[in-house]
């Protein structure tokens, strides 16, 4: 018998696998039922092995789908939601900005609805948390100075940001008009296992196995601020369960730097343990024809979450980024597909 169920969206991507294994063994009293669409980006390996965790209930299925929405909440009485289920890849915004909005701002606003009306009419409104997983990218971009805050202006530059900003916009307008009970993340770019391929660090990986050119946008100089998935993981939970309503959190461990910073990280990794003899994994960063609208700089400033919540990024980057490597190597090396990849 469990104490409550909450909806975790989009349990079977990057950042949710690693979430519903956390949130799963913190809470073992608590079920949940993971709904994802299974699509590209999706690990079904992931999924079918969330079928023999006691407390997770994986269920195939789009968050855009009203009616399976109001049959979850009806058949689990769920009380509480965590949604990432988004599209993520920016790239992949600039061919097709329409599926975007679908996803992310549609599937959002059904969300949103589904869960609304079914608290409401429970009397579930105050107790009930709907946590939203947004992105720092809703705040554009920075120049070599100053940090992202929970109070930075909305100013995104690619249809992801945008279409992200947009569903951010959604869960504010249901807290002030509707009175939800929500809270909004702002994290910025994770790493850890689990990650698609078509992301930046799983492809620096893939293409170093495979002694490939590394393609960097551009000079290879704009910075990122990466974190580590599991002290996202132990933050959006904090949130989740004592975040104040109505408030935004920006996570990270402000930890900057350049694509060429982490592409010459992993050539190092992968010297010492894939040597490759007569050569150094670095010869193969190349650069290529920048992204357009390639943002310059993403850092942000987690005062708010330190203080208010008592949560520190625990990863080591460099260790963090070794054990990545070496979960690439041992575990998800079937997830990579060097041919496909672009950085
Ligand atoms: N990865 C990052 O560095 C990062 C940084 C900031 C914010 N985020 C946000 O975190 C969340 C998770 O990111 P990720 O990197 O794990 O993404 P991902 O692309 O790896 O996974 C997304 C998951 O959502 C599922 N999904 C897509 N459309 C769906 C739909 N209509 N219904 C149900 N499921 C659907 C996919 O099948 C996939 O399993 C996203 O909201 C993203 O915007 C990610």
């Amino acid at each position: 018998m469990f104490e409550k169920t909450i909806l975790i969206t989009g349990g079977a991507g990057f950042i949710g696998t690693n979430f519903v294994d956390y949130f799963s063994s913190q809470h073992p009293g608590v079920r949940i039922v993971d709904l994802d669409a299974l699509t590209y980006a999706a690990h079904p390996q992931s999924f079918e092995r969330q079928k023999t965790l006691a407390n997770v209930v994986p269920v195939k299925g789009s968050i855009c789908d009203g009616s399976l929405l109001r049959d979850l909440f009806d058949r689990y009485c769920i009380s509480g939601v965590i949604h990432f289920a988004a599209e993520s890849h920016v790239d992949n915004s600039i061919a097709d900005p329409v599926r975007f909005v679908q996803t992310n701002v549609m599937g959002t606003a059904a969300l949103l609805d589904v869960s609304y009306k079914f608290w409401e009419k429970r009397g579930l409104l105050d107790s009930a948390r709907f946590h939203h997983i947004s992105t720092d990218e809703v705040f554009g971009t920075l120049g070599t100075d100053g940090f992202f805050t929970e109070n930075s202006p909305y100013a995104p530059t690619s249809p992801y940001s945008a279409s992200k900003a947009s569903a951010d916009l959604l869960v504010r307008a249901y807290i002030k008009t509707f009175g939800m009970n929500a809270t909004i993340s702002h994290c910025s770019n994770n790493y850890g296992p689990w990650q698609h391929a078509e992301k930046f660090i799983p492809t620096v990986i893939g293409k170093c196995l495979a002694h490939e050119p590394i393609p960097l946008y551009g000079t290879g100089l704009n910075v990122r601020d990466w974190l580590w998935v599991e002290d996202h993981c132990r933050a959006v939970d904090l949130i989740f369960h004592q975040g104040k309503s109505g408030r935004n959190y920006v996570i990270s461990a402000q930890h900057e730097k350049t694509n060429l910073d982490i592409a010459r990280a992993i050539c190092s990794i992968f010297d010492e343990l894939c040597p490759w003899t007569g050569h150094c994994h670095q010869e193969l960063i190349s650069f290529v024809e920048d992204r357009p609208g390639h943002d310059f700089r993403y850092a942000s400033n987690p005062e708010r979450l330190k203080r208010e919540l008592h949560w520190r990024a625990l990863g080591n980057f460099y260790d963090a980024l070794r054990q990545t490597v070496l979960w690439y190597l041992q575990e998800g090396r079937h997830t990579l597909n060097p041919a496909n990849t672009k950085v």
